[in-house]
C-alpha cells in the first residue's frame, strides 16, 4: 500500500519516570493511516492496568471515556488482546501544521501489580498522504466527526487592496461563533419526515452539550459521541441511523459565513445471512445528501488498509446494491478476520472478528465531494458450528476412513476413543488406528482417521446371506486453546460387506462311526453348533467319546456308532441306518444359518430296536444254530407273525407290542413286554414227534417301557444285552486346552442326558 507508511517513533526522555532504557523492541506498532494515527501495543506487554495519556504544550491529558470520544480518540483491544489506539488527525492535543502534517505525543502508562506506573512515550508524526476533500465524515466506533472546508468567497472586489489584513482567528472571534442545530420538533412524530425546529447555541454551550467545534487553517469541524443531546435517530431502508443536523455560523473578514456540519452514521448491527455476515447501509443518507447523487464510489478496508477489488474477490467478500441499500457480505471465517473457538454447553462454536471499514465518495448538489469513512468492527459471537464428518470408507480396501473438520488453529485433537477405549494421539498408531492432521491452504485443518475392518476394536455383526456389518464407534476429543476446553464428537461408521465364508462340513462313514470334517469359515465365533440337537462343546465331546483331530484349517471328529448325537433312522437287513446332523445357529439371532446331515448304514448281524410308538424291530441271526434253521420258517409266539425280510441265516421282524402274542407284565413302574422268535422244524414224515412241545430254536425278544412317562427309543445288541444309548463316565474338565483352536466346541457344560432318537 503506497499510502501506508510506517512512521518513525521518537522516544523522548522528557518525563520523570522515563523508561527509555527499557523501551521494549517489537511491542509497539505505529502507522499513519488515511486520517488518523494508529498505534498498537502487544497484549503481553500490557500491565495489570494501563492507559494512554497525551501530552501537548498545555500539559499531560489522560484519555478516557466520553472525553476521549469527544476529543477524537478510540481505544480498544483487538481479537488477539492487543491494545489499539486510533486518533483522528483533527483530535484534541494534536499539533496541526497547516492541515498537512500532524504530531502527537502519546504515553502508554502501565501500572504493575503494586500500583507502580511506568510511562512509555511515543512521538507520532504523520504527513498527509491524500489531500482533504471538501467535506469528510468519520463514523468511528465511539464518535462521529465531520470537517468541512471553509468556503470563503474570493476577495476579488476592486478597491479593497488598501484594507489591512483581517485579524486571524482569535479566541475572541471564535467565541462569537454560533451553531444552529436542527432537531425534530416532536420525537414521537413521523420519523420518516420529521418536522424540524432550529436551536441556535453559542459554541461554549454546544461544547457543554458534548459538541466539539473547532477550526483549523482551512476547515471547520464538529465532533460528538453517539447519543448526544441534539442528535436524533431515523430509519433509512430499515437501517437505523443516528444523525446530527447542524450549521456553523462564523465571521470571515466582515462577512458572515456558514458551513454545513451535519452528521449521520448507521448504528445497525451486522447479522448472519446463511454463512455470511451481512452489513447493510443506506445508499442515500438523507441528512447528508442533497440529490442528485453523482460519481459515487465505495471501497472496503480491513484493519485500516483499503483492499483492491481483486483482493475483495479473492477473499470472497461481496458488495451488492439492493432496494436502495448497499449490502456487504463477508463469509464467516474469511481471510482478514480471526476465528476463535469455544465450547458452550458441549457444543462447539466459533466467534469471528473482522475490523472492517468502508469509504464512500460522492458528489451531490451541495458538495463537490464528500468522503465518508465508517469503522465497523464486526463480531459474530458463539455461532454453533458442528464439524463436518466426511465418510471416505473404502469397502474394497476394507478400510474405515473419515475426515473430521475443519478447525481453526486453536483446536487440536487430544484423544480418540474407539469402542470405549480412549487413547492419546501418540498411542493410536501403536493400537492400529492411523491418525493424521490434514492442513488446508486457508490455515484451517481437519483430522483423518483410518482403521481396518479387521481391527479388534471394530465390532462385527452377522446379517445373513454371507453379509456382515462392521461397526466402528468413535469419539473424537478435541481441545480448544487456550483454556483446553474439551469438545467430544461421537460418530459411528458402518460398512455392510458380503465377505463371510461359512464353515464347510464334510461327512463320511467309517467303520467306527460317522466322521465329520469341519473346515473353518471367517466368522466362526458367531456360530453356535448343534450336533444331533446337543450343543457342541467340550462336555459333549467328552461325554460322546468323540475322537478329535485338529488341523490348522479344519478339525475332524468321529461320532461313534451308538454314540451321543447319532440318530436312528431305520433297520433293514442291509444294516442300521443312522444320521448325524450338524446345525449352525447365529448366536445373537438364533437363526439357523447352515445344516448338514450325514447318513451312514452300519452292517449289523443282530439287533433289537424298541421304538416309542410300541413298534419293535428285531434282526435275528441263526448261523450258529445246529441243525440249521430256515429263517423264512421262523415266527413269533403267534405263528402268523413271520419275518418281513430274510436273507441267508438272518431274518427281520417288525411288530407292534400289542400283537403277535406279546405278553405284557407290570413290574413296579415299568411294563415288560416279551415275545419269542421260534422255529418249528417241518420234520420229515415219520420222524415227527407230535408230543414234542419244544421248538428247535427260540430266542426271547422284548422291550421295557415305563408305565407312565415318555417312551424312548432303545436299541439292544442281543448277545451283549447292552442297551444303547449308554452313559459314559463323567469327566470334569472345566476348560479344554483345545478350546481356542476349535471355535465350535466352546461354551458351558450342559446338564441332562441326550435323548436316544
Ligand atoms: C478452509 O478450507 C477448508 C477446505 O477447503 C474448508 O472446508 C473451510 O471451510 C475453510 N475455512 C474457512 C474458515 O473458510
Ligand atoms: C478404494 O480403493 C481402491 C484401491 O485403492 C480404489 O481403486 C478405489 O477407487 C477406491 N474406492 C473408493 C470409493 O474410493
Ligand atoms: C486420553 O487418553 C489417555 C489414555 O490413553 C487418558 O489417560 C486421558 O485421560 C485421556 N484424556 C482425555 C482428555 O480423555
Ligand atoms: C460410510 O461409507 C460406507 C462405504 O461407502 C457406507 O457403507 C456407509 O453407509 C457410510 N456411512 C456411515 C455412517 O458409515
Ligand atoms: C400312572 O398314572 C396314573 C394316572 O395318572 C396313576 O393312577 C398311576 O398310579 C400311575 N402309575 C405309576 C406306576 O406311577
Amino acid at each position: 500500500m503506497a499510502d501506508r507508511k510506517v512512521i518513525c517513533v521518537l522516544l523522548l526522555c522528557l518525563l520523570p519516570n522515563c523508561a527509555t532504557d527499557t523501551m521494549p523492541i517489537g511491542m509497539f506498532r505505529t502507522e499513519c493511516q488515511d486520517r488518523h494515527f494508529w498505534l498498537s501495543v502487544k497484549s503481553i506487554f500490557l500491565g495489570q492496568s494501563f492507559r494512554f495519556d497525551v501530552q501537548d504544550v498545555s500539559g499531560v491529558h489522560t484519555l478516557s471515556g466520553q472525553a476521549a470520544a469527544e476529543c477524537g480518540y478510540n481505544m480498544g483491544l483487538d481479537s488477539w488482546g492487543n491494545l489499539v489506539l486510533r486518533a483522528s488527525y483533527l483530535a484534541c492535543y494534536v499539533a496541526n501544521e497547516k492541515d498537512s502534517a500532524f504530531q502527537l505525543l502519546v504515553l502508554l502508562v502501565n501500572r504493575d501489580i503494586v500500583g507502580e506506573e511506568t510511562s512509555y512515550p511515543l512521538q507520532l508524526t504523520c504527513p498527509l498522504h491524500h489531500p482533504w476533500k471538501p467535506r469528510e465524515i468519520v463514523c468511528e466506533e465511539n464518535y462521529m466527526e465531520v470537517s468541512a472546508m471553509k468556503q470563503v468567497p474570493p476577495a476579488n472586489q476592486m478597491g479593497m487592496e488598501w484594507m489591512p489584513t483581517p485579524p486571524v482567528m482569535s479566541e475572541e472571534g471564535f467565541r462569537e461563533w454560533r451553531v444552529v442545530f436542527h432537531v425534530p420538533s416532536n420525537q414521537q412524530g413521523d420519523v420518516a419526515t420529521p418536522s424540524m425546529r432550529e436551536q441556535t447555541l453559542p459554541v461554549e454551550i454546544a461544547h457543554l452539550l458534548g459538541y466539539r467545534i473547532g477550526t483549523t487553517d482551512n476547515r471547520v469541524l464538529l465532533r460528538c459521541s453517539y447519543g448526544s443531546r441534539l442528535s436524533y435517530k431515523l430509519q433509512e431502508k430499515d437501517i437505523e441511523v443516528e444523525a446530527v443536523s447542524a450549521t456553523i455560523l462564523f465571521k470571515h473578514h466582515w462577512t458572515l459565513l456558514r458551513a454545513d456540519v451535519s452528521l449521520a452514521c448507521t448504528i445497525n448491527k451486522a447479522s448472519m445471512d446463511g454463512n455470511n455476515i451481512l452489513l447493510r447501509f443506506p445508499k442515500v443518507l438523507a441528512p447528508l445528501i442533497l440529490p442528485p447523487l453523482r460519481n459515487e464510489r465505495l471501497r472496503l478496508g480491513v484493519e485500516g488498509v483499503v483492499l483492491s477489488d481483486c483482493m475483495i474477490r479473492q477473499r470472497g467478500y461481496d458488495i451488492q446494491e439492493q432496494d436502495g441499500a448497499v449490502e456487504i457480505r463477508i463469509p464467516f471465517g474469511a481471510e482478514g478476520g480471526s476465528i476463535k473457538s469455544q465450547v458452550v454447553e458441549g457444543q462447539y462454536s466459533q466467534s469471528f472478528f473482522l475490523d472492517l471499514f468502508y469509504i464512500r465518495l460522492w458528489q451531490d448538489s451541495q458538495w463537490a465531494l464528500t468522503e465518508y469513512r465508517s469503522f465497523r468492527p464486526l463480531s459474530i459471537l458463539y455461532l454453533p458450528k458442528t464439524p463436518i464428518l466426511i465418510n471416505e470408507t473404502n469397502v474394497s480396501e476394507g478400510l474405515f476412513s473419515v475426515i473430521l473438520g475443519s478447525f481453526p488453529r486453536d483446536v487440536f485433537l487430544s484423544n480418540i476413543t474407539v469402542a470405549s477405549k480412549s487413547m492419546a494421539w501418540g498411542e493410536a498408531e501403536q493400537m492400529g488406528v492411523h491418525l493424521a492432521q490434514v492442513p488446508f491452504p486457508n490455515g484451517s485443518h481437519a483430522y483423518l482417521l483410518q482403521t481396518h475392518f479387521s481391527h479388534p476394536l471394530v465390532s462385527q455383526k452377522y446379517l445373513g446371506q454371507g453379509y456382515r456389518r462392521y461397526t466402528l464407534a468413535l469419539t473424537f476429543t478435541l481441545s480448544v486453546s487456550p483454556q483446553s476446553d474439551l469438545y467430544h464428537y461421537p460418530a459411528t461408521l458402518e460398512a455392510d460387506v458380503q465377505d463371510v465364508v461359512l464353515p464347510r462340513v464334510k461327512g463320511s462313514c467309517s467303520g467306527k462311526g460317522v466322521r465329520l470334517q469341519l473346515h473353518y469359515g471367517t466368522m466362526d465365533s458367531q456360530w453356535e453348533v448343534y450336533l444331533g440337537g446337543h450343543r457342541l462343546d467340550w462336555e459333549l465331546v467328552e461325554l460322546g467319546g468323540y475322537a478329535l483331530e485338529t488341523r490348522s484349517d479344519y478339525f475332524s471328529m468321529v461320532v461313534p456308532l451308538y454314540g451321543l448325537g447319532m440318530a436312528y433312522e431305520g433297520l433293514s437287513l442291509q444294516g442300521l441306518v443312522v444320521t448325524v446332523s450338524m446345525t449352525f445357529e447365529d448366536r445373537e439371532t438364533s437363526r439357523k444359518e447352515l445344516s448338514f446331515t450325514q447318513r451312514c448304514v452300519f452292517a449289523v448281524k443282530e439287533l433289537l430296536v424298541c421304538l416309542p410308538d410300541n413298534t419293535v424291530l428285531v434282526m435275528v441271526d441263526s448261523s450258529s444254530v445246529s441243525p440249521p434253521v430256515e429263517p423264512e420258517l421262523t415266527s413269533l409266539l403267534d405263528p402268523t407273525c413271520v419275518p418281513i425280510e430274510t436273507e441267508g441265516t438272518r431274518s427281520l421282524y417288525s411288530f407292534s407290542l400289542d400283537t403277535c402274542g406279546t405278553v405284557a407284565t407290570l413290574e413296579e413302574d415299568h411294563i415288560v413286554y416279551t415275545n419269542k422268535v421260534q422255529f418249528w422244524p417241518n420234520a420229515p414224515f415219520g420222524m415227527k414227534t407230535l408230543n414234542s412241545p419244544n421248538p428247535q430254536f427260540s430266542i426271547p425278544v422284548g422291550c421295557i417301557h415305563p408305565v407312565n412317562g415318555t417312551r424312548t427309543l432303545t436299541i439292544y445288541q442281543p448277545r451283549a444285552l447292552q442297551a444303547w444309548p449308554y452313559i459314559r463316565a463323567f469327566h470334569s474338565h472345566h476348560q479344554h486346552p483345545g478350546t481356542q483352536a476349535n471355535p465350535f466346541i466352546q461354551g458351558q457344560k450342559r446338564n441332562g442326558l441326550p435323548a436316544g432318537g
